[in-house]
């Protein structure tokens, strides 16, 4: 039996470079969520902000221990991120630093929508980051949201069309992906 014939469900981890309350690429993730149909198992990594400092001179901590379990464990992966200060989100590049020795993510279907008002400095940085870690991404499972605090009502929801039919196509490539990654794996 494979792994995913015995879940059934294909599960995504979404995962948002922010931990600021209302933060605009949570509300992306959201959105993305309603887009997930009912064979996909969609959760919400919350524990970025509680992993330690990289260092690997040291055992990993559980919670590293679980990080890692949920990406290796997971058949698909939406990062969400902001650009802070020209960069990616020290929270998130740390969680990835500790992903570098146990390839958790190598091979495994990946989606990158970057929510900022800019945002192309942070999105380039965390592919060549996503490329070296070796996950599986493709022009399709990627999205650049400028201006991204515009295209959200006061709720937070999606409100410029355009926006929300780019998500949703990211959406499909990804569980495309995951499909194809299912299909191997058989
Ligand atoms: C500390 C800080 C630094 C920021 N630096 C940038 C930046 O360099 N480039 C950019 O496009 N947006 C920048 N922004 C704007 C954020 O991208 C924008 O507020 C976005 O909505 C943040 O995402 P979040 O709400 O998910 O945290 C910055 C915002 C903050 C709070």
């Amino acid at each position: 039996m494979t792994q995913n014939s015995a879940k059934n469900k294909l599960t995504i981890l979404a995962i948002s470079g922010s931990l600021r309350e209302n933060s605009s690429n949570s509300s992306i993730i959201n959105a993305a969520a309603g887009f997930a149909d009912d064979n996909i198992n969609f959760t919400i990594y919350k524990g970025l902000g509680s992993l330690p400092h990289f260092d690997d001179s040291k055992e990993p901590a559980p919670e590293v221990l679980e990080w890692r379990q949920l990406l290796r464990n997971a058949d698909g992966i939406l990062i969400c991120q902001p650009e802070y200060a020209f960069g990616v989100a020290g929270v998130l590049k740390n969680a990835l630093d500790w992903t570098v020795t146990t390839a958790d993510l190598a091979y495994k279907p990946l989606a990158l929508i970057t929510a900022a008002t800019g945002g192309d400095k942070a999105h380039a940085a965390l592919l060549l980051t996503l490329n070296v870690l070796m996950a599986k991404l493709t022009d399709d499972t990627t999205l650049l949201i400028q201006y991204v605090r515009s295209k959200l009502d006061e709720h937070g929801g999606v409100k410029d069309p355009d926006t929300k039919m780019a998500i949703k196509s990211v959406m499909n490539s990804l569980v495309g992906l995951m499909n194809e990654a299912a299909a191997v794996n058989e």
